[in-house]
């Protein structure tokens, strides 16, 4: 039998981020069906529907026609458990997509090889960037009109500031296209030939051996970019990849199957099994023998016969049993955790054990906020606290019935410790909430009238861009309110911190040019953990 050790060394937890159709949800099917999780391509999407179909307050993806959840698929392929992170994805994204990079070990970003890096993936790029963990390219549809894949390859560099290193390299393009060339195997594979791959020789494409089977001309334009790529392209380098610094890039087409396997395989030899975290009291090792994990999501009412909550947790450390008991860092409570699933996709099993790099899922009345963690060990323990991620929305929130103001109260505290959205108010104590997409807007005016009764009325406010104000020795809060300019506002966010809320860049750059003494911090750069314990 496999050791824990060994056990953990099989794991392999990503996510997939992509902007909306460049092909996640295909790719994701098709790695389900290799790794043999399902047996149909279409069974994802279908899944997605027949969910929405049995809650009720996910009615608004269904009307909306996307997902706003996210779920966890899990497979295992040649020896290794794998899970895949799904992430929502549509350009309404909220808080939640960002925030399951923050569990995982590695991203797969799927980019479409003729519009090349898009808007929602610098974001999401951003968050595995400050992570350093790996990121692995797949550029998709490559049985379609691509751009030339030179200039995809520097698109990562200019969009993302991403080195990149090509695994794979297409051959032809659109309809020329006749195959992929492995180069660190020195395989071709064959697009019209499924199944056919061509061992080169020594000499690789500049052997014979491609001669006859692929055109001239796509022979003749793939050993000149080889040539280019083996001159001036960035070497394979294995540790600058690990490190987050290099993106391993691969060529294919989820949607007919193809180069799928190829990258499969390389992401799993190269993809780091569960690594070590960090808490603001050194480093937890996924062998350590206590139990500890954080929770990264929380989803209010899957089942809508029980008004519960499922807390996503990560294991960081130890074995979960179902029935033991932790603490819960934060509050110093005993909780049990009897309750716990399985998070693939629809099946829901329990899960009687567990160890690091599994996700589980926790059932939860309301104990639980994002970022908690829990340990059996003695000491407290807190693991870095999950960054707070820049909202670029703002709304002013009020009930419509100031009667039911406390219902109102609640659900704005518990939708806020959820993380469902971010909650500042104002010096009057106008409710204000910042959020990443509008859909969380959305998601919340809904969810307050459905599960707290409370009708509001939401205001949009001119802003766009939020900036935490660093510690200062000589300046005082009212001396910052004084030095407001035009379009711009103090908030204060759920820790009581002043936040300066600006309408946008330009706004925000004829503050700074006028207070240079006023150091701004990103959502990002706000250091929670001196508040985590409180
Ligand atoms: P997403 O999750 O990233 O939003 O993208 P998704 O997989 O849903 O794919 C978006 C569209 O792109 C889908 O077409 C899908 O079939 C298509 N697609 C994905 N991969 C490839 C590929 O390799 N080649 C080509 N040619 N198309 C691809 P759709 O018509 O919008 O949806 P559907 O009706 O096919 O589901």
């Amino acid at each position: 039998m496999a050791t824990r050790s060994e056990e953990i060394q099989k794991r392999r937890i990503f996510g997939i981020i992509s902007h909306p159709d460049a092909g996640k949800t295909t790719l994701t099917e098709k790695l389900l069906l290799h790794g043999g999780a399902i047996r149909e391509a279409g069974t994802v999407k279908a899944r997605r529907n027949a969910k929405f179909a049995k809650s009720d307050w996910m009615e608004i993806e269904k009307q909306r026609g996307i997902s706003v959840t996210s779920s966890v698929m899990q497979f295992e392929y040649e020896g290794k458990m794998v899970s895949i992170m799904d992430t929502p994805g549509h350009n309404d994204f909220g808080e939640d997509t960002y925030r399951i990079l923050t569990s995982v070990d590695s991203a797969v970003m799927v980019i479409d090889a003729a519009k090349g890096v898009e808007a929602q993936t610098v974001k999401l790029f951003k968050v595995c960037s400050m992570r350093k963990i790996p990121v692995f390219t797949f550029i998709n549809k490559l049985d379609r009109q691509s751009k030339d894949p030179l200039e995809c390859m520097s698109d990562l560099e200019d969009a993302l500031g991403l080195p990149s290193t090509a695994v794979t390299w297409p051959i032809g393009n659109g309809l020329t296209f006749e195959g992929i060339y492995d180069r660190l195997e020195n395989k071709v594979y064959l697009y019209r030939k499924k199944d056919t791959v061509i061992e080169l020789g020594a000499n690789g494409v500049f052997g014979d051996t491609l001669e006859g089977v692929i055109s001239q001309a796509n022979l003749d334009i793939l050993r000149e970019e080889m040539e280019l790529l083996d001159g001036a392209g960035n070497p394979f380098d294995l540790d600058a990849i690990k490190a987050g610094k290099l993106s391993p890039v691969f060529f294919g087409s989820a949607l007919a199957d193809f180069g799928v396997t190829c990258f499969l395989e390389h992401f799993l030899q190269w993809a780091p099994a569960p690594g070590p975290r960090k808490t603001t009291t050194g480093e937890v090792n996924p062998t350590d023998e206590f139990f500890s994990g954080f929770i990264f999501k929380i989803q209010a009412n899957m089942n809508p016969a029980h008004r519960d909550r499922l807390a996503f947790f990560r294991i960081c450390s130890g074995t979960f049993e179902r029935g033991m008991s932790v603490t819960l860092s934060r509050t110093g409570k005993s909780m049990k955790l009897s309750q716990s699933t399985q998070l693939m996709a629809n099946e829901r099993e329990t899960v009687e054990t567990a160890i690091a790099g599994d996700i589980i899922g926790i059932y939860d009345s309301g104990n639980y906020q994002i970022g908690d963690t829990l340990t059996d060990r003695k000491e407290k323990l807190f693991f870095e606290p999950l960054p707070t991620f820049p909202p670029e929305l703002f709304c002013r929130v009020r009930p419509v019935n100031s009667l039911k103001a406390k219902q109102f109260q609640k659900g704005v505290q518990q939708l806020a410790q959820e993380g469902a959205i971010q909650v500042y108010h104002n010096e009057f104590n106008d409710v204000i909430l910042g959020a990443v997409g509008q859909l969380q807007f959305e998601v919340f005016e809904y969810r307050l009238h459905n599960e707290y009764n409370s009708e509001i009325r939401m205001e949009p406010l001119d802003f766009s861009v939020a900036k935490w104000i660093a510690p200062m020795q000589d300046l005082k809060e009212e001396d910052i309110k004084e030095m407001l300019v035009a379009r711009s506002a103090m908030a204060y966010d759920h820790y009581e911190r002043p936040v300066l809320l600006f309408a946008n860049q330009y706004t925000l750059n004829n503050f700074m040019q006028k207070h240079p003494e006023v150091k701004l911090l990103d959502a990002t750069e706000v250091d929670d953990s001196a508040y985590q314990e409180n």
